[in-house]
């Protein structure tokens, strides 16, 4: 299963926020402000609650895809509360986000587990976008490249050697998230280096097709600065995307 997804990436995580009705609305304003860019790829992650109604409000502009914020491990069960890989596509979800750094640091998701979710998101046909990222003490020992590759190598190894040709990353390190400091274009830079190093380390070719993107306190200001970093496929963006218009003008980066 190879799907194309053109360069530039802009993705958007609503984490907690815009339920059914704010996201209709939201859906609404941002059609208006965005007309359809063929030249690169708009990705919605409302909450799994918003995601039909979204869905439904997007109605043929299908050019803006949607994607869920997690998956359970398994695909179905007695596991209340969660949401399974099956549920996400019917629902509408093309793309997951697995191993998003509030899921590894608030709720103790381990590299194990988030290797079972991205296995289990491409056998099921959603496209798993694996964030990996350091957090500020681990980047301060000098740790920040060793963790980053520890993780994309658990997150990846139990999947087959030709899905991984299917699987975006997202580096965001833990201390830029939501904090007003991004990474520089050079880190960034240097960690995607690493990161698709390891991508071709691990499945024995080129995987320049696996987009690299980049999130952390990315807003109007620095998109621009940041897509514009050698290696940077895309952007992966929170708090700026949470106003429509802003968010469109993030798109048009
Ligand atoms: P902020 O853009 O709010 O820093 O969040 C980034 C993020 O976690 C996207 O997944």
């Amino acid at each position: 299963m190879k799907r194309l997804l053109e360069r530039p990436l802009f993705f958007a995580n609503w984490k907690m926020n815009h339920g059914p009705t704010d996201g209709r609305a939201y859906i609404a304003a941002f059609l208006r402000a965005f007309p359809p860019h063929p030249d690169r790829t708009v990705a919605l992650f409302p909450p799994a609650l918003s995601l039909s109604a979204v869905r439904d409000a997007r109605a043929d502009r299908t050019d803006i895809r949607l994607g869920v914020q997690n998956i359970h491990s398994q695909e179905k069960g007695a596991f209340t509360g969660e949401n399974s890989a099956p549920m996400a596509r019917d629902a509408g979800a093309e793309l997951v986000l697995v191993g998003h750094s509030e899921r590894r640091h608030v709720f103790g998701e381990t590299n194990l587990e988030v290797a079972r979710k991205t296995a289990l998101a491409s056998r099921l046909g959603l496209i798993p976008v694996l964030c990996v990222g350091e957090t500020l003490s681990q980047r301060e020992m000098g740790d920040a490249e060793r963790i980053v590759v520890e993780q994309l190598q658990i997150g990846l190894e139990q999947m087959k050697g030709p899905e991984l040709g299917d699987v975006i990353v997202a580096y965001e390190p833990v201390w830029a998230i939501g904090t007003g400091h991004s990474a520089t274009p050079q880190d960034a830079t240097a960690m995607h280096l690493v990161i698709r190093a390891t991508l071709r380390e691990m499945s024995g070719r080129e995987t320049d097709s696996t987009p690299i993107l980049y999130g952390g306190s990315v807003n109007r200001g620095n998109a621009k600065t940041l897509l514009n970093a050698d290696g940077v496929d895309g952007l992966l963006v929170g708090s700026a995307c949470l106003d429509p218009e802003g968010w469109a003008d993030i798109c048009r980066t």
